[in-house]
């Protein structure tokens, strides 16, 4: 079985090219490097012992992407590819509609151009708004993402079921991503932000290495345990696996189907904090700062369905995540 893995030199797409690759896949990455680096390709050979076929590619260029289709049998497409910076995309909303809508646009036109069935698609829990109660339900009728980039994701979910609608051959899984962290436990590949980090797991790392010095909790007067805000962290190498228990439930035409990856529970901040702090034996410099527009009081996933449906749910902890990311941040990270 060959995957198409677009985005899959960036965070989630390398790790889930290195746990397709050690379960026998062919793949074959595209991605254009706006957010990741080649060295990301010598990393998953050290880690797999193989190199992926690499195209350096825009995803919305038909014509490269039809040279990929010809030169590769692809059964599968797995599409990461897209901006994910939700404050950029509230400055550069053209910016984000162009990349994310026509790269899907494009890729699903090539896809049918060469009958390729089956797609994975990079989808986030922003698409439940703010309108729904936690925890969130696949079956819940969607909200309004309050940022450009939420409503990417939310009009490619649309795209996607009316062309599963107008053609039932192909097949599409939605996944609905809670907040990944965590790295390789090889400490070889993992997030690497390029500026100020906009999320937390990544500002904790660079805060404990001395690379920034005060990690700014925004808000503990939320109505939680602990007054700041709770959210289903799950650990990447989870989230990477759950994508090839998606590829498995395609092979049996399902159609459209949607599915949350998550823990199935919340933490809040100074859990996290607290967390990274207990297992990697360092103290975290942070103070409490005022909260940040936007960010919602709590929310985290049912991940029941994925559980029944495909068999998959995680393993690994918040700790577990913990320790990779710093082992991650003390070799590689920024390099
Ligand atoms: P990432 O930025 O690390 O990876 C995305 C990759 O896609 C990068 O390597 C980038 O260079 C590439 N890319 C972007 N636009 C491209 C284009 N037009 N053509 C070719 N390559 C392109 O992000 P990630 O965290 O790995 O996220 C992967 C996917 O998951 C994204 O679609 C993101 O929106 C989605 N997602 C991420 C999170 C998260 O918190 N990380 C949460 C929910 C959903
Ligand atoms: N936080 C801090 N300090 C920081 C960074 C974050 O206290 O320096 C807090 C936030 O206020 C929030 C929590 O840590 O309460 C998590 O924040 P992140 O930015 O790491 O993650 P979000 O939950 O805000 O964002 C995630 C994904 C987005 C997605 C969004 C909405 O990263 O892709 O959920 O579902 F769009």
């Amino acid at each position: 079985m060959s995957v198409l893995v677009t985005g899959g030199t960036g965070y989630i797409g390398s790790h889930t090219v290195v746990e397709l690759i050690n379960a026998g896949y062919e793949v074959v990455i595209v991605d254009n490097y706006i957010n990741s680096k080649p060295e990301v390709l010598d990393a998953i050979q050290t880690i797999t012992g193989k190199k992926p076929r690499f195209y350096n590619l825009d995803v919305i260029d038909k014509v490269g992407l039809k040279k990929v289709f010809q030169e590769n049998k692809i059964d599968q497409v797995i599409h990461f590819a897209g901006l994910k910076a939700v404050g950029e995309s509230v400055s550069k909303p053209l910016e984000y509609y162009r990349n994310n809508i026509d790269s899907t646009l494009s890729l699903l036109e090539v896809m049918k151009e060469f009958s390729v069935k089956n797609l994975v698609f990079s989808s986030s829990a922003t698409v439940y708004g703010e309108e729904n109660d936690f925890p969130y339900v696949e079956t819940m009728r969607l909200g309004t993402p309050t940022s450009p980039y939420g409503k990417t994701k939310l009009f490619i979910e649309m795209i996607l079921k009316d062309v599963n609608h107008a053609n039932p051959e192909l097949n599409v899984a939605v996944l609905r991503y809670f907040n990944p962290i965590g790295a390789h436990p090889s400490g070889l590949i993992g997030e690497d932000p390029q500026g100020l980090p906009n999320n937390l797991m990544p500002y904790i790392t660079r805060v404990a290495a001395g690379k920034l010095d005060t990690l700014h909790v925004f808000g503990n007067d939320y109505p939680t345990q602990d007054g700041t805000c709770e959210r289903d962290y799950i650990h990447v190498v989870d989230l990477a696996l759950g994508h090839l228990a998606a590829l498995k439930k395609l092979e049996s035409h399902p159609g459209f189907v949607v599915y949350n990856l998550g823990t199935g529970k919340g933490i809040s901040v100074l859990e996290l904090i607290h967390d990274f702090e207990d297992v990697n034996h360092l103290k975290l410099n942070y103070v409490i700062d005022k909260r940040r527009p936007g960010d919602l009081p709590a929310y985290w996933a049912d991940a029941s369905k994925a559980k029944r449906e495909l068999n998959w749910e995680t393993k690994l902890t918040a700790k577990d995540a913990c320790r990779d990311s710093w082992n991650w941040e003390k070799h590689n990270s920024g390099k």
